[in-house]
């Protein structure tokens, strides 16, 4: 993955990334942005016709019947804190349904795809949700509203029922990796209040390739859009669902 290429290098030499705020706790690096340039030269050269809509500087919202939204670098703060736990994200979508999508973990190198109706793999290998179906044996992943601190509260209310009876609550930074470890069986369900198109585009059709099921809060199918998104496999998922709901 050539953004992946872009990134890399960085990693060993952080101190010369230069980053600035777009908002409360949110970052943007000249890594993130080369690694959206290395994206779309790929794609300009590959798919002409193609738009790509992705976070940093790409258009947001344009209809073409080949699109692919990407989040060139997910997991920021944790790329510039050193934190091994990063990604790319890119999923192909015509006439706005998702058909493929691939999320690579740039530190470790393990890549999760999907491609509609052929199922989620890692590294090349089929992978399916957990099926813990006890929530007192589920290993929950989420995302905090660290960047929209008026969602604060109402997240920090929904957390004691959920942690008085999940076996355990991890947030590992990447909502695009999160997506992924409830592909894989890592985590039995995952929610996050607030996200963006290019953070969950490929993550959702890897957890629904690999069996699962992804939604908002009110159970509706989770689309390509702002907004929260609620994951695990079926039990665990209803579940959550229940859990937020209340
Ligand atoms: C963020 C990460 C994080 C999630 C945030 C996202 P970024 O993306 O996915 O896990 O909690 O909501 O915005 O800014 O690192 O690309
Ligand atoms: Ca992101
Ligand atoms: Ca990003």
């Amino acid at each position: 993955m050539r953004a992946a290429e872009v990134i890399r290098p960085h990693a060993a030499a952080l101190a010369d990334v230069t980053w600035e705020q777009k908002g409360p706790a949110d970052f943007v690096s000249d890594v993130d942005r080369s690694a959206e340039n290395a994206l779309r030269a790929v794609i300009a050269e590959r798919h002409p016709d193609a738009v790509l809509i992705a976070e940093e500087g790409s258009p947001k919202a344009v209809a073409s019947h080949l699109t692919f939204v990407a989040d060139p670098l997910d997991g920021t703060t944790n790329f510039l804190h050193g934190f091994p736990w990063y990604a790319v994200s890119i999923a192909a979508l015509v006439d706005g349904e998702q058909v493929a999508g691939a999320i690579l973990n740039v530190a470790n190198g393990e890549l999760f795809t999907a491609a509609r109706g052929s199922g989620a793999r890692r590294n090349g290998q089929p992978i399916r949700v957990s099926q813990i179906t006890d929530p007192t044996r589920a290993l929950l992943g989420t995302g905090f509203p660290f960047k929209h601190r008026e969602g604060i509260e109402p997240y920090m209310r929904l957390l004691p029922r959920i942690m008085q009876t999940a076996a355990g609550l991890r947030r590992a930074g990447s909502a695009a990796l999160d997506l992924c470890d409830v592909a894989c069986g890592r985590y039995d369900a995952f929610w996050e209040l607030r996200l963006a198109p290019w953070d969950v585009a490929a993550g959702i059709l890897i957890v629904r390739e690999a069996g699962g099921v992804v939604t908002d809060v009110a159970g509706n199918p989770a689309p390509v859009a702002h907004g929260p998104i609620v994951a695990g496999n079926p039990a665990m998922h209803e579940w959550l669902l229940n859990e937020l709901r209340t």
